[in-house]
């Protein structure tokens, strides 16, 4: 199996030594492949706000450097490890920068035959706020986000009981990716992620002229279909459906009279 890591810090530090460890489990369980794409080195200029990748579609982007490439790496990979240290309570400027690049994908999502695992360093806290936003990103874009894993890499010395704890984290979670790796099958969504689809579907379906790409994109795939109730064709609970549903009725109406008053 494939895995690639995409590596938000700045430096071979203790970021990319958590993530050796979790390689190390991987390897001593069977055949796996690491690639790391270190974001520091890759040519990725910082997003210039023209929204031209949500409205017209990525090929519009006005920077011709990695990002095409980037995406592709994911693409060629089975699962992807996100991960960052905690700077200034949130993620890397490396990441945020390769997270904004992307954002079409937040409108597009693509990844769903990938499982991701979410790792983040820091020297005492933001780790939470960290892997919950790198949660809804991996989410967002398609992957099944398998395992997050925080770990705490203070500047004074740490008990050797701490140290074991520590590594002990990152040995489960690579147990536990590693497991999910041989799954094919995709767990049943989220009440949020089936909302979230619900919300994406009626806002591209309805914004066919100010959102085109996204529209196009979404009719491509069959999502915007009355039946559709999810990206891919996993089991839905029926409650999270219906209100699901109900969502879409509301919003739908919401939008329609919203365009309406605008032509006023
Ligand atoms: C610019 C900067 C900002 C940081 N901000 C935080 C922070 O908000 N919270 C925290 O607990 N640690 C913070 N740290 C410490 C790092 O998160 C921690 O040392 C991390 O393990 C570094 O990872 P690295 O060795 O892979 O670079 C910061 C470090 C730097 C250099």
């Amino acid at each position: 199996m494939k895995i690639l890591v995409v590596m938000g810090s700045p430096r071979k530090g203790n970021t990319y030594r958590a993530v050796r460890k979790i390689e190390e489990v991987m390897r001593s369980m069977g055949d796996v492949e690491f690639e790391y794409l270190m974001l520091k080195d890759v040519n990725l200029s910082h997003c210039c706000g023209c929204f031209s990748c949500f409205e017209k579609g990525e090929e519009y982007c006005p920077f011709k450097d990695d990002a095409y490439l980037i995406e592709q790496k994911m693409h060629d990979a089975d699962g992807v490890i996100f991960a960052t240290p905690v700077y200034g309570m949130g993620v890397s400027a490396q990441m945020k920068t390769f997270i904004d690049r992307l954002s079409y994908i937040f409108h597009r999502p693509r990844f769903f035959d990938k499982k991701a695992l979410l790792l983040s360093t820091a020297g005492a806290g933001g780790l939470k706020d960290v892997l919950d936003h790198m949660q809804v990103v991996a989410g967002m874009w398609g992957f099944e986000v398998v395992q997050k894993v925080g770990i705490i890499a203070p500047p004074i010395p740490q008990s050797k009981r701490k140290k074991l704890a520590e590594e002990q984290k990152l040995r489960k979670a690579a147990v536990i990716f590693y497991d999910s790796l041989l799954k094919k099958r995709r767990r049943s969504p989220s009440f949020r992620e089936v909302i979230v689809f619900r919300v994406q579907k009626t806002s591209y379906g309805e914004l066919a002229e100010t959102l085109p790409a996204d529209h196009a994109y979404w009719k491509e795939h069959g999502w915007l279909r009355t039946q559709a109730k999810y990206y891919v064709d996993v089991p839905v609970n029926p409650l999270y459906n219906a209100v699901g549903w109900t969502v879409e009725q509301i919003l739908r109406r919401k939008i329609r009279k919203d365009k309406a008053d605008a032509q006023k």
